[in-house]
C-alpha cells in the first residue's frame, strides 16, 4: 500500500464511517494513508470530523464500519500502549498535582522503565523544548505556552513513533503560536516522528505539513501538499476555505482540452481553466485569486481575457492594496495588489480594465 509520495502507508484509513447515534454518519467513506515520517494535518470547519478521526486513530472511539491500520496491523488488535502513539489537545490539562518532571516521568512509569532511564528521558525531552529549568514546577505556575511546550514534550518523552495533536497552539497567542508552530515544525524534522495534526488555522497548515487532507461535512474535499491546495483547488469548497477567492457564477459554453469559455450571468463571456466542468450547460463558480488579478497594461499577462470594472472602495493595508470592484455584476471582487515602489492607487469611481492567466481562472463546481 503506498501513498501520493511512494511511501509505505504507516496509517492507513480504509473506508472508515462513523455514527454516534447510529443514524447519522458525522465521517463518511474517510480513506487516507499517511506516510512514515510525515507531517499530515487535517483542516476543516467545526464538526467536519476531524477530532473524531484523531480519536478513531487513538483508540478512544471505534470506526462504525471500515478499518484504521497502523504500520499494516488493524488498530483494534494493538493495545493501547503498545500503540506507540503521544498525543496533544487544546488546553490539555497537564495533571495539576505533579510537577513538570512527574508530569513527564507518568509516561515512562507506565511502561515499567528503570529510574535511571526515565530520569535521563525526562530530562533530554526537556532540553528539546527548552524548558530544562521547570522540571520542579507545577502546571498552575508556568504561562500558557510554557504548559503547551510541557504538554509537548510528554507527547514525546517515550518517543512514540506517531504523535496526534488536535488543535494544540489553539488557546495561545498569536505570536507564541507561530513559534511553537516554528518548534514543532523543527521537532519533526529532527525526530522524524510521524504526526497527524488537527487545526483551523489555514495558514498554521499550510506552513507546517507536508499534507494538507481539508475536511468538510464527514469527507476529504482535497489532499494535497499546501501549494497544490492553495494553486490549485479542485473544488469550489476548497477554493473559498483556503485563502481568498474571487468567484463568478456562469454557465458552459464550450470546453476544448485545457480552455472552456464560460458565459457569466451578465452576459460577459471569459476563458477559464476546466476543472471540475464536462460539458457545455454545466453550471460553473469560475474562481480567481485577488492577487493574481492585474489591472495595468504593463504587467497585464499576456494571455488573457480583459474585463471592464469600476473601483469601489480601495483599502489601503500596508503591504498591499485592496482594491474592491465591479466585476460582471459582482460588486465584491477583490483585487490585491503589492504596496510597490512604482504602484498606484486606485479611486473610487474609476474606470480600469482587469485581467488575468488563463490557466489561473478555474472553472469549479457551481456548489
Ligand atoms: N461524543 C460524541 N457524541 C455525539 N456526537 C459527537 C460526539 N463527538 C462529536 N460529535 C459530533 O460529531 C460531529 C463531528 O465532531 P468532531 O468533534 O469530530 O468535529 P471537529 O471537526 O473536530 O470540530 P471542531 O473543529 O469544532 O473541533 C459533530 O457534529 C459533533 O457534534
Ligand atoms: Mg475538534
Amino acid at each position: 500500500m503506498a501513498n501520493e509520495r511512494g511511501d509505505a502507508a504507516f496509517v492507513a484509513f480504509e473506508h472508515v464511517q462513523k455514527s454516534y447515534d447510529g443514524e447519522t454518519l458525522v465521517v463518511k467513506d474517510l480513506n487516507l494513508n499517511i506516510g512514515k515520517g510525515e507531517f499530515l494535518t487535517m483542516l476543516g470547519p467545526s464538526g467536519s470530523g476531524k477530532t473524531t478521526c484523531l480519536m478513531m486513530l487513538a483508540g478512544f472511539e471505534t470506526a462504525t464500519h471500515g478499518e484504521i491500520r497502523l504500520a499494516g496491523r488493524p488498530i483494534n488488535s494493538v493495545p493501547p500502549h503498545k500503540r506507540g502513539i503521544g498525543m496533544v489537545f487544546q488546553n490539555y490539562a497537564l495533571f495539576p498535582h505533579m510537577t513538570v518532571g512527574e508530569n513527564l516521568a507518568f509516561p515512562l512509569e507506565v511502561r515499567k522503565m528503570s529510574k535511571s532511564e526515565i530520569e535521563s528521558k525526562v530530562k533530554r525531552a526537556l532540553d528539546m523544548v527548552q524548558m530544562g529549568a521547570f522540571a520542579g514546577r507545577r502546571p498552575a505556575q508556568m504561562s500558557g505556552g510554557q504548559q503547551q511546550r510541557i504538554a509537548l514534550a510528554r507527547a514525546l518523552v517515550f518517543e512514540p513513533e506517531l504523535v496526534l495533536m488536535d488543535e494544540p497552539l489553539g488557546a495561545l497567542d498569536k505570536q507564541l503560536r507561530e513559534h511553537m508552530q516554528f518548534e514543532i515544525k523543527h521537532l519533526h524534522e529532527r525526530l522524524g516522528v510521524t504526526v497527524v495534526y488537527v487545526t483551523h488555522d489555514q495558514s498554521e497548515a499550510l506552513t507546517m505539513s507536508d499534507r494538507v487532507a481539508v475536511f468538510n461535512d464527514g469527507r476529504i474535499q482535497q489532499l494535497a501538499p499546501p501549494e497544490d491546495l492553495y494553486e490549485r483547488p479542485t473544488n469550489s469548497f476548497v477554493a473559498q476555505f483556503i485563502g481568498e477567492n474571487n468567484t463568478l457564477p456562469g454557465s458552459v459554453e464550450a470546453i476544448s482540452g485545457d480552455r472552456c469559455t464560460v458565459k457569466l450571468t451578465d452576459g460577459s463571456v471569459i476563458d477559464a481553466l476546466p476543472v471540475n466542468v464536462s460539458k457545455p450547460g454545466d453550471r460553473t463558480l469560475v474562481s480567481i485569486r485577488p492577487e493574481r488579478v492585474e489591472f495595468r497594461d504593463d504587467r497585464m499577462p499576456a494571455d488573457t481575457h480583459k474585463l471592464e470594472a469600476e473601483v469601489l472602495e480601495f483599502i489601503y493595508m500596508g503591504d498591499s492594496f485592496r482594491t474592491r470592484l465591479r466585476v460582471a455584476g459582482n460588486d465584491n471582487f477583490i483585487m490585491k495588489c503589492r504596496n510597490a515602489v512604482d504602484q498606484r492607487r486606485l479611486n473610487a469611481g474609476e474606470k480600469v480594465v482587469i485581467g488575468w492567466n488563463v490557466a489561473d481562472c478555474r472553472a469549479l463546481d457551481a456548489a
